[in-house]
């Protein structure tokens, strides 16, 4: 017995070093670490359970039958984060560049079918090239159960990417059907096709930085929501932001202690916005301010910084915050910041984590550019998104409220709940310069008509009592008291039962 019990630890011993020393030294030199370092930082200490250790590949095309490692490339298993399970998967590059074979593939879907099973998240820890080429279309094939598997997991269970090395083929596919991609600085890259295929089809020249660098994926493509300097602040990072996810769709948010009280006055938001409605001023305070402990997880914090996402607590449980930021292009709403926010309400509305708005928004952003860039199109993604939202829904505005950008940001009529307003707001169909040039047009040339007519124009739509006035507003609220208005708000609206009609699906503007 003892010598089974010794063989067996060997095989263990074996399969832990992955592709062996060599790589394993050159993996730390790239500055990265390995699957089981990154697992082991991932989850709690000495949680992490292990699958399919002795999983190997069945090619014998192109020398490799004789090349096996134990694992295949992929390390799996489940493990807790702060005490709640996860299902996690770690491509390990160490064997054939983490590349995905048939077999490496059953383990991923043995990870993802369990999860569902379980109503657990899915974490997978990406640093790998793709399809297993010497395997030709068994690999396509085991990526196309992955897709699969990631589609019906959608909505049901969160699934986490954290891009941690170059990843190419379907190792950017896959992340691209989860809830969430994540990368780390200067290590991974993220590309359909690598610079050197670009070179040979293209003829262009491109650093893999260029091509698919953390920076142009949180900044220029969207394709991330965030990056992190490296391995170890990426992974802590992810369990920061697990603790603020529900485990599935029907579970609700999970509840932490927190010694916040929700009655916190805070006083310095009575002078938040400056008596000049044309000077910025900055959101995130409002954000931080509201927030059990000031914790804000931001999502896709570098991409459309007009508008903010992102994850607080109230009362311990969590809430998703969109939030108008005046401090960039005065917190118009474009394509951009309409397709950012429009993905994570919808993130939010599917895993029933209600949603707080804050309102400072001068309307939708004029001009061709924007037009030929549809946002018609993706601008309705976010009315769509909100008026289709059935979790609680409170908004609050804090300045300007004009036009379609008034209806489109939770307002009553598209479904908010409660909807307050600070008595600095304004809710009205446009600014009032804008306003009395286009229906007093005949008096242009005559400046103290225009003056009167815009002094008058302002002193009617240029406050929420219009609109409280019609119930659009259920109240207009000190902003000191905003926390403990919208903690109260959000208590009442726990027992929130909304229901659409049955359909197949619905056809959001894509
Ligand atoms: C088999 C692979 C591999 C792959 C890398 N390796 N990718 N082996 N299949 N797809 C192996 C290399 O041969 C090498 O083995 C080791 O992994 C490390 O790779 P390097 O090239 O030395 O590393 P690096 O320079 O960092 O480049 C990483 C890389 C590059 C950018 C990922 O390897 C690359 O471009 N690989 C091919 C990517 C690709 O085209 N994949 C197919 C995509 S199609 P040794 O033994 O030397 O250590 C696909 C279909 C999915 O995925 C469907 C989508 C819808």
């Amino acid at each position: 017995m003892k010598d089974i019990l010794e063989r067996l630890e060997e095989r263990r011993a074996g399969a832990r070093l992955g592709g062996g020393e060599k790589r394993i030294a050159a993996q730390h030199a790239r500055g990265k670490l390995t699957a089981r370092e990154r697992i082991a930082l991932l989850l709690d200490t000495g949680s992490f359970e292990e699958f399919d250790m002795f999983v190997e590949h069945r090619c014998v095309d192109f020398g490799m039958e004789g090349t096996k490692f134990p694992g295949d490339g992929v390390v799996t298993g489940w493990g807790t984060i702060n005490g709640r399970t996860v299902f996690v998967f770690a491509k390990d590059f160490t064997v054939f560049g983490g590349s995905l074979s048939e077999t490496h593939a059953q383990k991923i879907t043995k990870i993802q079918d369990m999860a569902v099973k379980m109503r657990a998240p899915v974490i997978g820890l990406f640093d790998a090239g793709g399809a297993r080429i010497q395997e030709g279309v068994a690999a396509l094939g085991g990526y196309g159960e992955v897709f699969k598997r990631n589609v019906v997991a959608s909505g049901v269970i969160p699934q986490i990417s954290v891009i941690m090395g170059p990843c190419a083929g379907g190792d950017v596919y896959s992340p691209a059907m989860t809830d969430f991609i994540f990368m780390v600085r200067d290590t991974s890259y993220m590309f359909v096709t690598g610079p050197d295929v670009v070179k040979t089809v293209t003829n262009e020249t491109v650093t893999s930085e260029e091509l698919g660098g953390a920076k142009v994926h949180t900044t220029k493509s969207s394709v991330a929501d965030g990056a992190w300097d490296n391995d170890v602040e990426a992974l802590l990072q992810i369990r920061r932001l697990m603790d603020f996810l529900p485990a599935n769709n029907t579970e609700g948010v999970p509840e932490w202690p927190t010694e916040d009280e929700a009655d916190r006055v805070e006083m310095s938001l009575d002078t938040l916005v400056p008596d000049n409605p044309n000077k910025p001023y900055d959101m995130k305070e409002l954000v931080l301010k509201i927030a059990d402990e000031g914790d804000f997880f931001e999502i896709q914090e570098a991409y459309a910084r007009n508008i903010i996402t992102g994850f607080i607590r109230l009362e311990g449980r969590t809430v998703g915050v969109v939030a108008n930021q005046p401090m960039v292009l005065a917190g118009v709403l474009d394509a951009d910041a309409s397709r950012k926010a429009a993905r994570f309400v919808r993130f939010c509305d599917a895993f029933e984590i209600p949603i707080l708005t804050l309102v400072d928004v001068p309307g939708f952003l004029p001009g061709t550019a924007q037009e030929y860039g549809g946002l018609i199109k993706h601008g309705a993604k976010l009315l769509y998104a909100y008026s289709e939202a059935t979790v609680p829904l409170v908004t609050v505005i804090t300045r300007k409220a004009f036009g379609g950008a008034y209806d489109v940001m939770a307002s009553k009529h598209v479904g908010g709940d409660v909807n307050y307003a600070w008595p600095t707001a304004q809710i009205a169909v446009m600014g009032a310069k804008g306003a009395v040039e286009i229906i007093f047009r005949q008096d242009i040339g005559d400046a103290e008509k225009i003056a009167a007519r815009t002094k008058q124009y302002e002193d009617r739509f240029m406050s929420p009592f219009v609109a409280a006035e019609r119930g659009y507003i259920d109240e207009v609220i000190m902003p000191h008291s905003t926390r403990r208005r919208v903690a109260r708000a959000l208590a009442m609206l726990r027992a929130k039962k909304a229901e659409q009609p049955w359909r197949k699906h619905d056809n959001i503007p894509l």
